[in-house]
């Protein structure tokens, strides 16, 4: 298979892996090259604006649409979300050791875990939150989401993704976006894997605007990379399964899913390298908001107030004068997960380990633990680096409820509050003082 690249953030690509299979000047002919069937696929309303209408042309060996019944699949229960799954959220500061490794053989699909949940997939709102662990490669079977496109985010060991848009490598440092109804088949290189999934019910995931950054900074569009056209041509029953409304469904065709010779639009899974990202910080004092590093935003209908935004904490410079340089003190109305891939959190001195997570609900108070804060209350303020380190976010407007199996299971830290007791006291000036 090939994995050539295209490059650019939601540009409309053309790719054809035999030549001559794309149709030229139509979109769906009344005879398509080789017999090959033309099949829309939108990941956005027909009517959006043209700025934000997303859809490509699949031009396919079989319609996807020769498939028989769906029916329940039970395989992985920790991946399906309906609400019987979940529990109301809670105020309280959760994190979670990594997740464990498998001991059984478990793929990528059944190694998904899902730990948090908000909106609703039904209405378009909200995401899912997944870890996933894994140790074998996905073998004639197939996933793929009805209830929003899938942002994955490898922790431990590469990913090789095959989609019906083409093939994706995937190792840790990287993120890959497989867009809403993609079906896709990962294989694992390195025998295990570990790492994070936001399932984005909303708005599609776009790079968010500069305003007076200018027209470059942050994530910028051509280090995002789309898979050239591959297919395989494989007459052996694949089990299908989806995820729709929050449960799961499976189905066997007779033949390879990935079939699609052929494709051009702008609705295409991508990668992106997370070192390829560009910080911008203050070079005099203060800490900005976090939100300067944002690498996608899924808006909501309030302007500026996302739905979701993926916000990595990368290595860096830190330079500003007479200021506390970690995360500060605070309380948001956003909700926050976060993940580690690698090193260490310039907010924690210790129980956030790669793998692990933390949720923060909105309004509870969080911030640096009492080692961190000491140690950067008397840091002396030369410039120094971070390094060896990338911490992640998913930010949400909305309130984000664990499932139960994030509430019950024994890597759910009760200690975690303990990080932040026993900060010393202020000293006021007192009448001893002033005498
Ligand atoms: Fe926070």
């Amino acid at each position: 298979m090939s994995t050539a690249m295209l490059c650019g953030f939601g540009n409309h690509h053309a790719t054809e892996a035999v030549p001559g299979a794309l149709p030229v000047g139509r979109n769906s002919p009344q005879q398509v090259p080789y017999g090959l069937y033309a099949e829309q696929l939108s990941a956005t309303a027909f009517t959006a604006p043209r700025a934000q209408n997303h859809r490509s042309w699949l031009y396919r060996m079989r319609p996807s649409a020769e498939h028989r019944p769906y029916a329940p699949y039970a395989g992985n229960p920790l991946l399906a979300t309906d609400q019987a799954h979940s529990l109301a959220p809670s105020p309280n500061r959760l994190r979670w050791n990594p997740l464990t490794l498998p001991t059984d053989p478990v793929d990528f699909m059944d190694g998904l875990t899902a730990y948090a949940a908000n909106g609703d997939s039904a209405a378009g709102t909200g995401c899912t939150i997944y870890l996933y662990a894994a140790n074998r490669s996905m073998e004639r079977r197939a996933f793929f989401s009805a209830d929003g496109e899938m942002l994955i985010v490898p922790q431990q060991g590469r990913l090789r993704i095959t989609t019906e848009m083409g093939v994706l490598e995937v190792p840790p440092l990287h993120l890959a976006l497989i867009p809403r109804g993609v079906r896709f088949s990962v294989s694992l290189p390195d025998g295990e894997a570990r790492g994070y999934v936001c399932e984005n019910h909303g708005a599609l995931f776009r790079l968010p605007d500069l305003g007076p950054i200018g027209s470059n900074g942050l994530a910028n569009p051509r280090d995002f990379e789309a898979p050239a056209a591959s297919y395989q041509d494989i007459e052996e029953p694949h089990q299908l399964v989806q995820k729709f409304g929050g449960s799961l469904w499976a189905s066997t065709i007779a033949h390879s899913p990935f079939d699609v010779v052929a494709w051009h639009g702008n609705v295409a899974p991508y990668r992106y390298d997370l070192r390829h990202f560009n910080a911008i910080n203050t070079v005099s004092f203060d800490h900005p908001d976090p939100s300067i590093f944002t690498v996608l935003t899924s808006p909501s209908d309030t302007p500026g107030t996302a739905n979701i935004d993926f916000v990595i904490f990368p290595p860096r410079w830190m330079v500003a004068e007479d200021t506390f340089r970690p995360p500060w003190f605070h309380r948001n109305v956003m909700s926050e997960f976060m993940g580690l891939i690698e090193g260490t959190y310039d907010a924690k001195a210790g129980g956030f380990a790669p793998g692990g997570a933390s949720l923060h609900n909105c309004m509870s108070a969080h911030g640096p633990d009492v080692a961190s804060h000491a140690a950067a209350t008397s840091a002396t303020l030369a410039p120094h680096k971070i390094e060896d380190t990338m911490a992640f976010m998913f930010e949400s407007r909305y309130l984000i409820a664990p499932t139960r199996w994030a509430m019950e299971t024994p890597l759910l830290q009760d200690d975690y509050d303990a990080c932040w007791q026993e900060f010393a006291k202020a000293r006021l000036p007192t009448g001893e003082d002033a005498a």
